[in-house]
This record gives C-alpha cells, sequence and structure tokens, in this order.
C-alpha cells in the first residue's frame, strides 16, 4: 500500500502507478464495506469540493455530491455558464482563487484539443488537488470504477483474461474518446489481454495506443485491435462496446456522423454476446453510461443478466471517495 497521497492530482489514470491504484481501490473497498454496515466515516469534515462541470453529468455530478457529504465534507456544484468562466476568468485565476476556497478542484471539460490543456492549467495554478471529472483524453473516475467492478466480478488478478473494448454506433451526439483511451491505457497495466475493436476512422490518440502497448509488454498482457467487432467478442470475458467520436478522422460535425451511418451494425446484442466466453454464459457486459438503446446496446443484453452496470455506476461512488479521502485529507 502506497500512502503519501495528500495534495496528489489526479487527472490521468498513469498518473498514479500501479500501487497507487491499488491503494486507491484499497481504500474503495474499505469505505463500500462501511456504508454497508453503516458506520461512519467522515474523514473529510469541514473540508469542500468545487465541482466545476463544462459539460452535462446524471452520475459524475450525483456520486460526487453524495460521496463528499458522506465523508462529512461539502460538494459546491458549479456550472461554468453560469460564472464569469464565460465572461474572461482564465484557467490560471481558477486555480489560484478556487484553490484557496476549496480543498479539492473536480473539473468535467471535455472539449476536444482542450479539456485535458484546461485541467493542467488549473492544476499548474492550485494549491489544492485537482480531479478529472473526465476531459478529452481521459475519465479516469470512470476506469478506476470499472477496475473495482471487474476484480469483485472475476477476482483480482486480472492477468490474460480478455476484454473487448469496442466502438458501437450511437446517433445522440459525438461522445468523447477518453473512456476507451482510459480503458487500453489502465487495463494493461494489470495484465489483461485487451482488445480494441473499431471501425478504421475511429482511431485512438497515437500516444495512448504506444502507451497501451508498452503497458502490455511490461506487464504481460497482449494488446491488439481489429476493425471486426465480432472478432473481438470471440471468448471475451467481458465486453465494452460503446461509441465514440471519430475526431481523429474530422471535426466536421455532419460528416462524422455521415461517418457513423455506415457502421449502424456495430450493436453489442445476444447473437454477439453469444460469441463470447461459454456462449455468453462466463462475460459481463459494461457501459458507463449513458447508452443509446437499441443502437449501441440491445434492451435483453443491458437488462440482461450479464449486465454489470448498475454495479459499475455503484462503484464510481466508493471510488472517488476513496480518492478524495486520500488527496484532500
Ligand atoms: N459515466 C459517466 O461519466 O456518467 P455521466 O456522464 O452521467 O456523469
Amino acid at each position: 500500500m502506497q500512502t503519501g497521497l495528500r495534495g496528489r492530482d489526479f487527472i490521468g489514470d498513469t498518473d498514479w502507478t500501479r500501487e497507487e491504484i491499488e491503494t486507491a481501490l484499497d481504500v474503495a473497498w474499505d469505505l463500500k464495506r462501511k456504508r454497508a454496515l453503516g458506520e461512519s466515516h467522515a474523514l473529510l469534515r469541514d473540508k469542500a469540493l468545487a465541482m466545476l462541470f463544462f459539460f452535462t453529468s446524471t452520475r459524475t455530478r450525483g456520486s460526487f455530491e453524495a460521496g463528499m457529504a458522506q465523508l462529512g465534507g461539502h460538494a459546491a456544484f458549479i456550472e461554468s455558464q453560469t460564472t464569469q468562466i464565460s465572461h474572461g476568468d482564465t484557467a490560471k485565476e481558477i486555480g489560484e482563487i478556487y484553490g484557496r476556497y476549496f480543498d479539492g478542484i473536480a473539473i468535467r471539460q471535455c472539449d476536444w484539443n482542450f479539456g485535458n490543456q484546461y485541467l493542467n492549467e488549473v492544476a499548474r495554478h492550485s494549491r489544492a488537488p485537482i480531479l478529472n471529472m473526465q476531459d478529452d483524453v481521459y475519465h479516469p473516475f470512470q476506469i478506476l470504477a470499472d477496475l473495482m467492478t471487474i476484480m469483485e466480478k472475476k477476482g483480482k488478478d486480472l492477468r490474460r483474461k480478455k476484454i473487448a473494448v469496442s466502438w458501437a454506433y450511437a446517433a445522440s451526439y459525438q461522445k468523447p474518446i477518453s473512456v476507451p483511451q482510459s480503458l487500453i491505457i489502465q487495463l494493461t497495466r494489470f495484465g489483461m489481454d485487451v482488445v480494441l475493436a473499431h471501425p478504421p476512422e475511429y482511431k485512438l490518440m497515437p500516444r495512448i495506443m504506444a502507451e497501451a502497448e508498452e503497458n502490455a509488454r511490461r506487464y504481460g498482457g497482449q494488446f491488439s485491435v481489429t476493425h471486426d467487432m465480432d472478432e473481438a467478442f470471440h471468448d471475451a470475458e467481458i465486453v465494452y462496446p460503446k461509441s465514440w467520436g471519430c475526431m481523429l478522422t474530422t471535426s466536421d460535425l455532419k460528416e462524422s456522423a455521415q461517418i457513423g451511418e455506415q457502421y449502424k451494425s456495430w450493436i453489442c446484442d445476444e447473437r454477439r454476446m453469444e460469441l463470447t466466453a461459454s456462449g455468453g454464459h462466463d462475460c459481463g457486459y459494461m457501459h458507463c453510461l449513458p447508452a443509446d438503446r437499441g443502437l449501441e446496446v440491445a434492451d435483453a443484453v443491458i437488462d440482461g443478466p450479464s449486465s454489470w452496470t448498475y454495479d459499475e455506476a455503484e462503484n464510481r461512488l466508493h471510488v472517488q471517495k476513496a480518492v478524495m479521502a486520500l488527496t484532500m485529507n
């Protein structure tokens, strides 16, 4: 267990070593157990978290806010549009000023080619830790919750367990690429066999791909890429099919929608689940939510016995409480 995390930012998944991630998970299980037993765990009494949102949220907002209350502190919900950011407050000013008011600053800023830079600029000027509630590159708390869920279902030794991280078709909006990117760099650090599947236009960032390849080499798993969703699902123990935008191919939203329409067959349905381990009987279905039902996933799968989505969403609460307790105390 690694202690000494007080004051540390959590912006990129691999900013924390594997041992530090294991520490966060260990604390998360302890806090989950305490909540189940009704044991008080007010570790952040009198502390305050700023939650600065530039983008909509259901789970992230709810779980950070509930988590701070359960830890005995307070979370302030701040929407960028109702602040003076829209009239010129800079990232430096937010870091300098909110860093003096608050004990932690959590930010969701997903704008392509901007969000991650914004978080890092705030971090350079803040005396309080910066927590990434999702940017254009990473969604680290989602993947920490996913890791916790996979370990609960499959055991803590994840070496050589196969997960298919696949693109799926959606029509609602151009979803960020941060979830698949965070998945491939974090899960390869735990020795998993990660297969990434996507149509050719839906590439991820080259430096993230290189990091996943290096992790697979270092930690004894595999990392491979296919343009065939069925191939990725074959014998997988876990599938994580979700949509993301083709930001690396085009910035034109109309062109992006036209590209996506060629791949409407990329849905996680019962036929595809049967391709997975033991004909679908030994495979978990994961999605960070929100999902486009009937497009990304069939109701029979997301509402079926293989679906881990509610446990996955619950674990956001426990991992975030763990990281806040470790960094903001
Ligand atoms: N998974 C996730 O981040 O959900 P929200 O967008 O609702 O916060």
